[in-house]
């Protein structure tokens, strides 16, 4: 009976999973992981605390399944991507928290790069647009100003790398200083053409190599785990970025497959082939992973607010006292009654860039009651949806057939339904919960021998639901098309 242990280092915990040969989650546990905001806008988070806690809940796991590591075949690790860490080759101390891709410190500096016209370059090589997210700036800025690091980044002292990164080094007792694509292709450091660190841009913001892991694919050899860590020398044959991850957990391998992801915001990612496209239309290009040769690439769209428009009605307007009341509040009312939430709060991310904006309670009447108002909160989480998934058809050119989703929000039967509707195509969500997991445990289990090719896993999880659209596409457009005006786009924009 094979066994695979799946590593997911998220934002706000990290768990440790494992799965076996018909890829049946035999266990978890997780642990919380602290977040520190030094400044505004600022958010950090300490590396020894991620890497620590991470190999103990694997130790937990292990126990409370009565497994000794060496039952363990291989290991697929799955992250939070972007988060930067800096450390010394020597000590393997980081000389800085973690920069968490939250992190808006330089957010600034990023707008200089749009002024002074070099969009285009960063997407041209990159398929991301210059923004604070991404790690290269925040490399930029540990150099700039954590005392000594440029020194010891000239003597080749110093270590940048992404969660995964840090991860493996620690498990590896050093032997390994690697990434995979997925992960690479989110530090704007990445040339998603030529597969490799983009000489142009390392120069551009003082970086070397020799600061930088080497880029392997995502399903490939990455050494073993110490064997006074867990037991037992366990190989790491698989990493991925956890959105990518949550993709191919999702077996979307085909041209226009795509998922969502609904948690505090919402990740929503579609397989676009082998080949990058920049997108004209607001949505990162980015590697989904690279194996056997073979790279598949992904438009990706994030929302800012999904289950955090749910956490806003309990938490700020109080109309709710725990999330699972929305759905029977929602069902309550036969519709919205023409109210738009317009869950702008932390800006207008893609497709549509808009920073800056407030967010607003459109359209209510005198009959409006708190009922209209949290269905028309679920409401705009769908709307938000439609327009990143709108955005990936129009520039690929053909239709979404399905919509693949995970998340805690997937557990709103009535926002699941009402996104099929608005998307006019079917949502459907599976059996297991922890998809990302799966994803690196799917692509462990390939690259460590337990499966021959991925055509083995369809068929593991089972569908636990399809919500099939119930309204007629001219009704879908017409509340699609209210939906726009509130948000002030106007329908030109969308051809
Ligand atoms: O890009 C950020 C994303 O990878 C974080 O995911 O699930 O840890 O919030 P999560």
């Amino acid at each position: 009976m094979a066994k695979i242990l799946a590593l997911d280092s998220g934002t706000t915990s990290v768990r440790a999973m494992v799965f076996d040969e018909r890829g049946r989650e035999l266990g978890m546990c997780q642990q919380e992981i602290q977040q520190a905001y030094p400044h505004t806008g600022w958010v950090e988070e300490d590396p020894m605390e991620i890497w620590d806690k991470q190999m103990r809940v694997c130790a937990q796991l292990l126990k409370q399944l009565n497994m000794e590591a060496r039952e363990i075949d291989c290991i697929g690790i799955t992250n939070q991507r972007e988060t930067l860490v800096a450390w010394d080759r020597t000590t393997g101390k980081p000389i800085y928290p973690a920069i968490v891709w939250q992190c808006r410190r330089t957010e600034a500096y990023c707008g200089q790069l749009k002024e002074r016209g070099l969009t285009e370059w960063f997407q041209t090589k990159t398929g991301l647009i210059p923004d604070a997210y991404f790690s290269a700036t925040k490399a930029a800025w540990v150099l700039q100003y954590v005392e000594g690091a440029r020194e010891m980044a000239a003597r080749g002292d110093l270590l940048f790398g992404t969660i995964d990164t840090w991860l493996i080094w620690n498990a590896t007792g050093g032997k390994t200083y690697a990434t995979d694509y997925s992960n690479a292709s989110r530090t704007m450091l990445f040339n998603i053409q030529d597969l490799d660190w983009d000489a142009e841009i390392l120069e551009f913001f003082g970086l070397s190599r020799d600061n930088l892991p080497q880029i392997y694919e995502s399903g490939a050899d990455y050494g073993v785990v110490r064997s006074d860590i867990l037991g037992a020398p366990i190989p790491i044959t698989a990493v991925l970025g956890d959105q990518q991850s949550a993709l191919f957990g999702h077996l979307c391998l085909e041209k226009s497959e795509a998922k969502c992801t609904y948690g505090t915001g919402a990740f929503i990612l579609a397989n676009i082939g082998q080949k990058p496209i920049a997108s004209k239309q607001g949505l990162l290009t980015t590697v989904a992973w690279g194996y056997k040769g073979r790279v598949d690439y992904a438009f990706e769209g994030s929302i800012f607010m999904a289950g955090a428009v749910v956490g806003w009605l309990r938490d700020n307007l109080g109309i709710i006292r725990k999330a699972s009341d929305t759905e029977a509040m929602a069902t309550s009312v036969p519709s919205s009654e023409g109210v738009y939430f317009v869950s702008t709060f932390q800006g207008l991310g893609a497709p549509w860039w808009q920073n800056g904006r407030r967010a607003s309670i459109q359209g209510m009447s005198r009959k409006t009651n708190g009922n209209h108002i949290v269905r028309a909160a679920l409401e705009s989480v769908a709307y938000r949806v439609r327009d990143v998934v709108g955005a990936m058809e129009r520039e690929m050119g053909m239709p979404c057939k399905t919509l693949r989703a995970d998340g805690g929000m997937t557990a709103n039967h009535f926002l699941m339904q009402f996104q099929s509707d608005i998307l006019q195509i079917p949502v459907s969500t599976g059996t297991e919960a922890e998809v990302t997991a799966l994803g690196a445990a799917y692509m462990a289990g390939l690259a460590g021998g337990v499966w021959r090719d991925a055509a083995e896993l369809a068929g593991f999880v089972a569908e636990a639901e399809r919500f099939y659209p119930q309204i007629s596409a001219v009704a879908a457009d017409e509340l699609y098309d209210g939906w726009l005006e509130a948000i002030g786009i106007s329908a030109k924009e969308i051809t």
